[in-house]
């Protein structure tokens, strides 16, 4: 049985064993997937201990993913530009540091809700470590174009800056949304976690825009339920993202691509 783990602080309530087992089970995988907890500044120590098990894989999710960006021998490219590591494979004495949320998110909705992105106008709104993550497979998908909103503007510009080779990518504040409209909106902010939302103008939902959340919730977030007030075409949030990111990362470690949609739906009906 090879072991594998994720790595957070808190960590209890990680769906990410679930998710594993049930890949494992579908697909015949011998594996055994477990939760680690670190203490902040002991990321090292803990993975360490772990790869000294015999670990064959690590996910990291909050806190750990630039400390896991640090701790990586070798980067996919994904992994380099967005700074950032969700996915460790250990091999040959040495530890391979990739970045799947991107891919999660792109195949959720290009694939899952059926929105292909080439040619569509998407705006993310935020400018941190969860927008970092997925821009360069997003930009891969060639949107029309890429608008990045943040409340700190600055903020927003350096990662125009820094992606701008990877595809056509504006920076603005949220009060320059006013009067436009897009195709795709992605709530990349932490707003949801507060139970906030970010400063959106009135309009820039059409009713075929597709608003995504990357937090999922049992009911609707405040960005969700301001695009439904606003009769947003659909409606999602990021769980679909959760189990794809996953499934990358089970693909990395296994070989094999597993299936989701039982997987989502099995763990939306737990999360109800
Ligand atoms: P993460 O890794 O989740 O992206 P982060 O790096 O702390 O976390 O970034 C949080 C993002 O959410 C930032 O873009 C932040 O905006 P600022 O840079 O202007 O602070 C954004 N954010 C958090 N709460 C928000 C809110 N209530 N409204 C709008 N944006 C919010």
């Amino acid at each position: 049985t090879d072991r594998y783990a994720v790595i957070g602080n808190p960590i209890a309530h990680s769906q990410s064993p679930f998710i594993h087992a049930e890949f494992a089970k579908a697909t015949g995988e011998d594996i055994a997937y477990e939760r680690l907890f670190a203490e902040l500044g002991k990321f090292k120590v803990v993975v360490d201990e772990f790869v000294a098990a015999g670990a064959k894989g690590l996910n990291i999710t909050l806190p750990f993913k630039g400390d896991a960006f640090r701790y990586a021998d070798e980067l996919t490219e994904r992994a380099r530009a967005a700074e950032a590591v969700n996915t460790l494979t250990f091999k040959d004495g040495k530890a391979y540091g990739d970045n799947t949320d991107g891919v999660g998110l792109v195949r959720d909705i290009a694939e899952n809700l059926d929105f292909p992105i080439k040619g569509q106008r998407v705006l993310i709104l935020g400018a941190g470590g969860a927008v970092r993550g997925v821009l360069v497979p997003l930009l891969e998908q060639k949107p029309s174009a890429l608008t990045i909103a943040n409340r700190t503007l600055i903020k927003a510009e350096a990662l125009a800056h820094q992606f701008g080779q990877f595809g056509p990518i504006e920076a603005v504040g949220y009060e320059a949304l006013a009067g436009r409209t897009f195709d795709i909106i992605i709530n990349a902010t932490s707003s949801s976690l507060s139970n906030d939302l970010p400063p959106i103008p009135r309009g820039v939902f059409t009713p075929r825009t597709l608003a995504y959340d990357m937090v999922y919730s049992k009911g609707l977030t405040p960005f969700l339920a301001r695009a439904q007030s606003e009769n947003a075409g659909m409606l999602a949030d990021g769980l679909g993202m959760l189990v794809e990111q996953a499934a990358e990362s089970f693909r990395i470690w296994r070989g094999v691509q597993p299936e989701t949609r039982a997987v989502t739906n099995l763990l939306r009906d737990l999360l109800a």
